[in-house]
């Protein structure tokens, strides 16, 4: 069950590694047994911070610009709140450095996961930190993003989500970065939903995977930019879901969206889109974990922002006098993040070669 080696083994950096199967069919089936189990999922809400920089700006707003001004990967037309209501999936944590939830072990220690996240970025000390089930209802897709990294006295429980990704794509803070490998495992086959992934960079073509049951992908999600191909609405449009809403296992394999016992749809679990992300960090060696649980080189936040101005104004993009935060904050998204511009074709999808 070696996973197999999408990229010339000779390339020093291995950008993705594909898993098929990545469990024992019946491990594969007592995750979705574990799916059923766990009952209710959660709609994924935006974190609140308390941030003196940029507080007019959603967490994401990098990907909410992006996706309003696209219309996402096929250039669709819709109102904010419809495009709101397709992206607010749901989401519950399986594992969160120990296991939320019997069962999950195999997946949290995979072994598989493991060793790609090693060659991933040539770093021997993984430590999974986090599992977390995602659900997409017919309908939802997942903009395409790159994931909040990390940086070293740099986090998204202080800091706007939208910072840390233009830190990541800038390069300017690599010193600080920490590198983390996320696995995404598929359980289950709906319709459409596809996996898609820019391996090539945002200007390059991308690659759809099709979702099929006990199938994975591992890669550096905070620099590959992703996302998730409309759930097919096969037994009609898509409900007015918000915020608040939950996603109910009813027995039986039969599901209800809604608020309490109200169903504002049901579902089978073939309808339903069901993937579990696995994140891991990834250390050069013992001297580095031990820097990053001390403390001892940590980035402030003046130092963030005196750098990216410095950068701002090598580029020209800034003179000496300084704006307000909100428009520093929106020069900082349109200089450093570079999104995919969206490229409309067929909507089946391409499989993925490798
Ligand atoms: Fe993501």
């Amino acid at each position: 069950m070696a996973p197999s080696l999408a990229r010339d083994v000779s390339m020093p950096r291995i950008d993705y590694q594909l898993f098929d199967p990545l469990l024992p069919a019946e491990q594969a089936d007592a995750m979705l047994r574990l799916c059923e189990r766990y009952g209710r999922y959660g709609m994924y809400a935006e974190e609140r911070i308390e941030s003196d920089f940029g507080e007019n700006l959603a967490q994401r707003h990098d990907a909410v610009l992006n996706f309003v001004k696209t219309g996402g990967r096929f250039g669709r037309k819709e109102s904010v709140a419809k495009l709101a209501a397709r992206t607010n999936y749901f989401r519950e944590s399986y594992a969160y450095d120990e296991p939320l939830v019997a069962g999950i072990e195999p997946f949290l220690r995979h072994e598989g996961f493991l060793e790609a996240a090693r060659q991933l970025y040539g770093r021997p000390v993984i430590r999974p930190n986090i599992v977390y089930a995602n659900i997409l209802v017919p309908g939802q897709e997942l903009a395409v993003h790159t994931d909040v990294p990390e940086f070293r006295g740099v986090n998204r429980k202080k800091d706007p989500q939208w910072l840390i990704v233009a830190m990541h794509h800038s390069r300017l803070f690599e010193r600080w970065r920490m590198p983390i490998a996320t696995g995404v495992a598929w359980f289950g086959e709906p319709r459409g939903g596809e996996f898609v992934f820019y391996p090539e960079g945002p200007w390059d073509a991308p690659v759809a995977l099709s979702v099929r049951h006990n199938t994975a992908i591992l890669l550096d999600t905070d620099s590959v930019f992703h996302g998730v191909d409309r759930v097919a609405e096969a037994s009609g449009p898509m409900p007015d879901l918000a915020p608040g809403m939950f996603l109910t296992h009813e027995g039986g394999g039969r599901w209800r969206v809604g608020r309490g016992d109200e169903a504002l749809a049901r579902y089978t679990f073939d309808e339903l889109r069901f993937s579990i992300s696995w994140k891991a960090y990834c250390y050069a060696d013992a001297a580095e974990e031990r820097l990053v649980r001390e403390h001892g080189d940590d980035l402030t936040r003046a130092q963030v922002l005196d750098a990216f101005v410095a950068d701002l104004r090598r580029r020209d993009k800034l003179g000496r006098d300084l704006p307000g935060d909100t428009e520093l904050a929106l020069l900082i998204i349109g200089t450093y993040i570079q999104y995919p511009p969206p490229a409309p074709m067929a909507e089946s999808g391409t499989q993925a070669s490798g």
